[in-house]
């Protein structure tokens, strides 16, 4: 399995940040992410309509700087890859339709990308020396739309094991951090508060520890307001973000033990945004090393929405002879490619 060797632009516009990099091999040249965060703070979510309209101001920039720093021109490129799936429409078709304009007017080939796939590869990427690909890997993606564990058998086919049945970690994070009056993104400013916090300060859930496919953190936001409601002007604002912070690692870590002990891996990944948090970072590398796995995490950089992981992704699936045609949709919802389903 080969990234190849030449420079892939890619292109992410499926939510909030609008990112343009060039990759060569699994060489990040350049990965300029311009965020929406402060757009959308003031409604208290991402609004549709308002993100699409920000990624078609910020494509054309975004692109120049992303070739400028690394120093190509257009027609260097070997390849343009491009989140097609899953996403706000309005915003993923900000990307395709630049993507697929660019792609006809150099005649060079056009790859679709999953966003997930896009998270899985980003343990791979780096601006120095990169982490060679593992045959097979089980990964854990955790970010503001998704949570699940995943056994890549080998790229592009891969097995659910184990999802959550209502909110993503990211969203419980969010939510959470609302229900606290702290900004967004809500996962980095828990993580901040709960630094100097006490994480059993108070007994939240942990719900379906013990079943090894299903997760469950819409009673955790529930819990985290009933707190704030009974603790009123006497809350441990720090106490519970570490107890929050606490109660979603407990959560993941024992689906990822569960399937560690279950089946031989030598090789974890945590990625997608909440792969930024440092406690779940260390306590999966704890829990990893104790059983002699190697544990890969992507560089901070690579961790939330990038354009990086979308190059990588389309690098490998063009080593591979794959390519889209014009026909390329956009899909708000969509599996992950050749995958057989959450086994029941
Ligand atoms: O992958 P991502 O950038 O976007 C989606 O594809 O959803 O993930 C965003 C999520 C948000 O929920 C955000 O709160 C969370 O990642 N996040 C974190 C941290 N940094 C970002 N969660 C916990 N700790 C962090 N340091
Ligand atoms: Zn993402």
């Amino acid at each position: 399995m080969t990234f190849g060797d030449q420079p892939i632009l890619g292109i992410e516009t499926s939510c909030d940040e609008t990112s343009a990099a060039v990759v060569m091999g699994q060489r990040v040249l350049s990965n300029p992410i311009r965020s929406q965060l402060d757009l959308h703070e003031k409604w208290g979510g991402v609004v549709p309509e308002a993100a699409a309209r920000q990624h078609i101001e910020a494509i054309l920039p975004v692109v120049d700087s992303a070739l400028e720093e690394a120093g190509l021109g257009l027609r260097d490129l070997a390849g343009i890859a491009v989140t097609n799936r899953p996403g706000l429409v309005g915003a993923l078709s900000v990307g395709v339709t630049y993507a697929k304009g660019l792609a006809y007017a150099l005649s060079k080939p056009l790859i679709g990308v999953h966003h997930l796939e896009g998270h899985l590869v980003s343990p791979f990427l780096s601006r120095a020396t990169a982490v060679p690909l593992p045959e097979q890997f089980l990964a854990l993606i955790v970010s503001g739309g998704h949570t699940e564990l995943v056994a890549v058998r080998t790229l592009g086919h891969y097995e659910i094991l184990a999802q959550t049945i209502d909110d993503a970690a990211g969203e419980a994070f969010d939510k959470s951090a609302r229900l606290l009056g702290l900004g967004t993104p809500g996962g980095k400013a828990i993580q901040e508060l709960a630094r100097s916090g006490d994480p059993r300060r108070y007994a939240l859930p942990r719900p379906m520890l013990h079943d090894p496919q299903r997760l469950s953190f819409s009673g955790l936001k529930t819990a985290v307001l009933r707190t704030v409601e009974l603790e009123g002007a006497g809350l441990d604002r720090l106490g519970l973000a570490a107890s929050l912070q606490a109660a979603i690692v407990d959560s993941l870590t024992s689906k990822v033990v569960g399937q560690l002990e279950q089946e031989e891996w030598s090789d974890f990944a945590l990625v997608g945004g909440v792969a930024a948090n440092v406690a779940l970072r260390e306590r999966l590398q704890f829990e990893c090393g104790k059983r002699g796995v190697r544990c890969l995490v992507p560089e901070f950089e690579f961790c939330t929405d990038n354009a990086a992981m979308i190059a990588l992704a389309g690098a490998w699936r063009l080593a591979a002879g794959q390519q889209s045609d014009f026909s390329l949709a956009c899909l708000p919802n969509a599996d992950l490619p050749g995958h057989p389903g959450l086994v029941a």
